[in-house]
């Protein structure tokens, strides 16, 4: 039987448990005789603690213990790399000397009966500093770039790549353009925030925690504290939006693994708003250069671009900022170059597509300039310069859907009926622009296992540490499950979010889907060959696993990424600067569709957060201490309903044989790529008037 499941609109298999409330989040979670962790930060942005007065809070009811570097645990702090960490420094020692390295660094931690009690306390601790002067700006004339260790390597954060001669090509163009953008720091923001609960059983540590990768928080707090893994187990059912944000294991993990070690009872810890601004990472902030040139009639004939971007001083955070660069255009002269600032904050993290976003947005802004320069409309400039392999690796594509995408992008938008001079489209008073941009992502596959159970009843049970923070996994995998068993969906049941599940992959990367559901895909046919195998002899329960990942041969052979093209309109008051998107279409090249709901939903998602990224999101530091001055949810602009107007996303057929068993590339992260580039470009042709630095505000377009 063929139940037919991949392809099919199922509504999300999670739904009702999560709008009925009984979908657990890890501060959800609660345990007999719990007592509550609160964090206290650094209030100066580098220096050094000099003296703590912990008296006061310490005579304070309830409390239970005030843990500072001088009565902290010494911990083990085992090398651990995690495939999410920096592989260039060292992870931050959570309360294990006096030293401040940035601000808001954890310097106690208060623990007390009630989460009333612990906040009280936290507020009595009186803690006295020698400050140092941080810099925490990239343009800081203190600051000094650096070649990132993690980047010498050829692969996606390459510190420099050449091909050709673009000097060479740009002094012989015919047409140049040559500019700067600067793209905010941005935080993940996601609703939920970072917590854990922690509670000890003689030995064993168990985690409720937010985590994007339970099986490496696993083994990162077994390196910490310096203990078995097996002694470990981290449990984490839903996740409430994360970005990014809770890939890594964050010190509040060891906290309040500690935390509950030291007062012999469960701890339940959840950072603030604010907290979660410098400790759980942050897009860093970029600065780009792109040069282009080209023949009168658009061919590219060289491209230079150079980007930096912001790390702590104790680790290098790189990210694929110009990875994008050597195969989206054909052309023969390229060169990238990619730096890192250190400076006194704490190290940035992965945020949806992490380094393409702000990379793209760079290079497809310098592309609309290029186009105006040429007077050519922007999508045929595009089409134009459409390579036929990837020219960086020398690799055949194993599918690329771009023209395809172009195609039924600018149908669906009518890109035809857009006017090329900048101020020429308008409605009433209202200047109009329309704006388009490419976008890819890198089909990523990791290795991953999953076990299946087939019961008595007819049902199954299937099982993996992933994790869904939110764009359908427990769905596509129990799709992928049902059809392959032959079952209907409400006849499988798909658990994860347990490190004592078969492990896989971190859920970032645009990769679950690929990883996880080819696992469970040979799970599932393993348990059906058993079942066969056992035909005619009486049961007992069937149980399978299986390992599944990437075919090294096959990869090495082709060049694997998901493109898309996104056509966005803006209007914009021309007396006040106000800008509203009132369309975006996106259209995806990324191959089989497991789920066209879920897929829509993740790509308008992404839309969502582009213009974000576009117009709002700005994690404003101050100067002198590094501080996030904007660190609550009314500062820190996200779009709500009312910024968003019509959004649509359209998925070209395409099928990849080489990508992996499932032929899905993986939407996560393409769908933030491109929609700020095609936002600012929009912007342009509204008003000619060419903003370079994100988020795009009312000041950019009033100001003289
Ligand atoms: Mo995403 S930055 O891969 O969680």
């Amino acid at each position: 039987m063929n139940a037919n499941h991949i392809g099919q609109p199922h509504a999300r298999v999670d739904g009702r448990a999560k709008v009925t409330g009984n979908a657990q989040y890890a501060a959800d979670f609660n345990q007999p005789g719990q007592a509550y962790a609160v964090i206290v930060g650094a209030s100066i942005g580098l220096g050094r603690v000099v003296g703590l007065d912990t008296e006061a809070a310490r005579r304070l009811a309830g409390v239970l213990a005030v843990l500072t570097h001088e009565n902290a645990p010494k911990l083990a702090y085992a090398a651990h790399k995690g495939f999410i960490d920096p592989q260039h420094g060292e992870r931050l020692h959570v309360l294990q000397d006096d030293r401040v390295r940035f601000y808001g660094q954890p310097v106690a931690v208060v623990v007390a009966q009630t989460l009333d009690q612990a906040e009280h306390a936290a507020c009595l601790l009186r803690i006295r500093y020698a400050e140092e002067s941080p810099v925490s700006d990239p343009l800081d004339k203190r600051a000094q770039a650096v070649v990132p260790e993690a980047g010498r390597e050829p692969g996606p954060h390459s510190a420099d790549r050449v091909r050709g001669d673009p000097e060479a090509a740009f002094a012989a163009a015919a047409v140049r353009i040559d500019a700067a953008y600067d793209a905010a720091r941005e935080n993940h923001l996601p609703i939920e925030p970072n917590a854990t609960v922690a509670a000890w059983e003689g030995e064993r540590l168990t985690l409720w925690s937010k985590s994007q990768f339970v099986v490496n928080e696993q083994a990162e707090i077994a390196a910490i504290l310096g203990i078995p893994a097996e002694n470990v187990h981290v449990v984490c059912p839903f996740i409430g939006g994360a970005f990014g944000t809770s890939l890594r294991t964050w010190p509040h993990v060891t906290l309040a693994a500690v935390a509950a070690r030291e007062v012999g009872r469960p701890v339940k810890l959840v950072l603030s708003r604010r907290q979660t601004f410098h400790l759980t990472g942050h897009r860093p902030r970029t600065v780009q250069r792109v040069a282009l040139s080209a023949t009168p009639d658009g061919r590219l004939t060289g491209i230079v671009h150079e980007g930096t971007g912001e790390t702590s001083r104790y680790e290098q955070f790189a990210e694929a900022l110009t990875s994008v660069t050597p195969f989206l255009y054909s052309c023969p002269n390229v060169r990238t170059r990619y730096r890192l600032v250190p400076l006194d904050i704490s190290t940035p993290t992965y945020m949806r597509a992490p380094g393409e976003a702000t990379g793209v947005f760079a290079l497809e802004c310098a592309m609309d300039e290029l186009a105006h320069a040429l007077g050519m409309d922007p999508l045929e400039l595009r089409r134009r310069n459409e390579p036929r392999l990837d020219e960086g690796m020398q690799l055949p594509f194993s599918s690329r859907s771009m023209l395809a995408c172009y195609e039924r992008g600018a149908d669906a938008f009518g890109w035809a009926r857009r006017t090329l001079a900048p101020g020429s489209m308008r409605d009433g008073r209202l200047r109009i622009g329309w704006g388009m941009a490419c976008a890819s992502y890198p089909a990523f596959h990791g290795q991953a296992s999953a076990r299946v159970r087939l019961l008595a009843d007819g049902t199954a049970e299937v099982e993996a540490a992933a994790s869904d923070m939110g764009p359908g996994t427990y769905t596509s995998i129990t799709q992928i499950a049902a059809e392959t068993l032959g079952l209907p969906m409400d006849s499988v049941r798909f658990s994860l979010g347990r490190s004592d599940f078969p492990p896989t992959p971190p859920h970032g990367g645009s990769m679950t889907l690929a990883s996880v559901g080819s696992a469970v895909r040979a799970a599932c046919t393993a348990a059906l060959d058993q079942r066969q195998a056992r035909a005619g002899r009486p049961d007992g329960a069937i149980e399978a696993s299986a390992t599944a990942g990437p075919d090294a041969e096959v990869r090495s052979r082709f060049s694997m990424h998901a493109f898309g093209a996104v056509f966005v309109e803006v209007a914009i008051d021309p007396d006040v600067g106000t800008i509203r998107v009132r369309r975006v279409v996106g259209a995806y090249g990324a191959g089989r569709i497991v789920n066209p709901r879920l897929a829509a939903s993740q790509c308008t998602g992404g839309m969502v957060g582009g213009i974000g990224m576009a117009l709002m999101e700005r994690t404003a530091l101050d100067p002198r201490d590094g501080r996030p001055v904007n660190a609550h949810m009314a500062d820190y602009l996200v779009p709500v309903n009312l910024d968003i107007q019509a959004l649509e996303a359209h998925f070209v057929d395409e099928v990849d044989p080489h990508v992996n068993e499932l032929g899905v590339k993986g939407l996560g992260e393409i769908a933030l790529v491109g929609v700020a580039p095609a936002v600012a470009n929009a912007v342009f042709h509204a008003t000619g008037k060419r903003v370079r630095e994100l988020p795009i505000r009312i000041e950019h377009l009033v100001e003289p």
